[in-house]
């Protein structure tokens, strides 16, 4: 906890009914008790007509399922759970919410709701006075685009500090992405070669194996760039490529982030490939002539003294070969003169993988044995560990709650590091461009391919 900063005295989380609040605020809370960084009131407010009772045996179905349930820790949760009924709408059941806060001075309100209901709870949040010293954890998507992210920001601004607003991004409490940030910063050996002089090309890939899983009107008003890549993806690119934040202040490392990414052009059409992916619009909730990306493929430019010229290549896509994220750093090739052998097909690589198991390896050649000085591709495997939360670990949700409970707002999205990921997409996400099908189960459209041929193609994960 910073000093100065109260922790949050009570938990409230709207949307304590929906699926979000049972795929993971409830195994997020399991584990806070666990860990004895939770024991304060926690609310959950929906409109449902539930009890405490029905609240407490849905908390307990959530753990079962996502998880398991720990039986030290899943009664001190149930013991500290409480239930608002009500419509957001009536003023009404934020002033039982203020009852049930009774003695709380700094109460978090975690708004697991659809964002279109952001401006309304937060208006009635400030009209009961449960927004007084409070602080407000709001989920993405956060706005559509950038003059929506902005309008969203003045409503929340009206009423909270820019301090006292959490912008989740649960990429930001992934173990595997602040290993990004970790082992660019915390050795001697990456740094020197981190630029323009020594990398030539950067690739992130975003892999699903799986469709919409049932989200189809959510997704179909979405698309892959609002739902994965103006959010986790370019915060993955901030870490990638931003300066070191060497500073004790707070803010550092969010001050880094929004630098670089309002130094990444814009994105125009032709650095960009959309697909969908053949049977999309057979999905429930997809429109029979939907035009929305499952799949993309952009090339973007950072235009910073140390990245000028480098491409970083970002691609993400649902129903592919293979769920897997991964990010590959390719370094440019040495001068052929000593060995005299053919240039390889590619340089040395600094490769992490992100999910589903958490790798960090260096790509090397070494000598083949026997006669002769002949290469073969080697890996130095630095980590390899399941992704976090799988083998009970801290989860990304438990990991954020946690920090925003303590004031703690490094791992969320800041107002100016969201509108400055939002400028990079805006001029592709309202125009026209081409859309092309792929089929389930490959690396999405082959138009792609072009994107990265310049640098010989994507680097595929294995
Ligand atoms: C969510 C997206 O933010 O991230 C989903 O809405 C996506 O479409 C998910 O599947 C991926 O998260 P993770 O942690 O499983 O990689």
């Amino acid at each position: 906890m910073r000093e100065g900063r109260p922790r949050s005295d009570a938990l409230v989380f709207f949307g304590a009914t929906g699926d979000l609040a049972y795929k993971k605020i409830f195994p997020a809370l399991q584990g806070l008790v666990r860990r004895g960084r939770l024991d304060v009131p926690v609310v959950g407010v929906a409109k449902s007509g539930w009890t405490r009772d029905q609240l407490v045996a849905r908390a307990r179905a959530s753990v079962t399922e996502n998880g398991g349930l720990d039986p030290e820790a899943f009664p001190k949760l149930a013991a500290l759970l409480r239930y608002v009924d009500g419509d957001y709408a009536d003023l009404a059941t934020f002033e039982r919410l203020k009852a049930e806060l009774a003695q709380a001075q700094h109460p978090l309100h975690y708004l697991a709701i659809p964002p279109s209901m952001f401006p309304l709870v937060v208006e009635n949040l400030a009209k009961s006075s449960c927004a007084v010293n409070a602080r407000v954890v709001v989920e993405k998507p956060f706005g559509r685009d950038l003059a929506s992210a902005k309008q969203l920001n003045a409503v929340l601004h009206k009423v909270l500090p820019e301090e006292a607003i959490f912008r989740i991004d649960h990429y930001l409490g992934k173990e595997a992405v602040q290993n990004i940030l970790y082992f660019r910063f915390a050795n001697a050996f990456l740094e020197p070669v981190f630029n323009r002089r020594y990398v030539e090309n950067v690739q992130i890939t975003m892999a699903e194996s799986f469709g919409v899983k049932g989200r189809g009107k959510f997704y179909d008003e979405t698309g892959v760039i609002r739902d994965v890549i103006q959010n986790h993806l370019l915060q993955i690119v901030s870490y990638l490529a931003m300066e070191a934040p060497s500073s004790t202040y707070h803010e550092a490392i969010r001050d880094e982030q929004a630098k670089v990414l309002r130094n990444v052009r814009p994105l125009s059409v032709d650095n960009m490939v959309r697909g969908q992916f053949r049977g999309y619009r057979d999905e429930p909730g997809v429109a029979k002539d939907s035009y929305m990306a499952t799949y993309a493929a952009l090339r973007l430019w950072v235009d910073s003294w140390r990245w000028e010229g480098v491409p970083f290549f970002v691609r993400a896509g649902k129903c592919l070969k293979t769920t897997c994220t991964e990010v590959m750093v390719e370094l440019k090739c040495p001068p052929p003169v000593v060995f005299g052998e053919a240039k390889p097909p590619m340089g040395n690589t600094i490769r992490f993988r992100l999910s589903p198991q958490v790798v960090i390896a260096i790509g090397a050649l070494a000598k083949r044995p026997g006669e002769g000085m002949k290469g073969e591709p080697v890996e130095l495997s630095v980590v390899e560990e399941p992704e976090q939360g799988k083998d009970g670990r801290m989860d990304a949700y438990e990991r954020l709650l946690g920090d925003a409970m303590a004031g703690d707002a490094t791992l969320f999205a800041r107002q100016d590091v969201v509108e400055a990921a939002w400028a990079i997409v805006d001029p592709v996400i309202h125009g026209p461009s081409p859309m092309y099908e792929y089929e389930s189960g490959s690396w999405g459209p082959p138009e792609a391919d072009r994107l990265a041929a310049e640098v010989g193609g994507w680097n595929t994960p294995q």
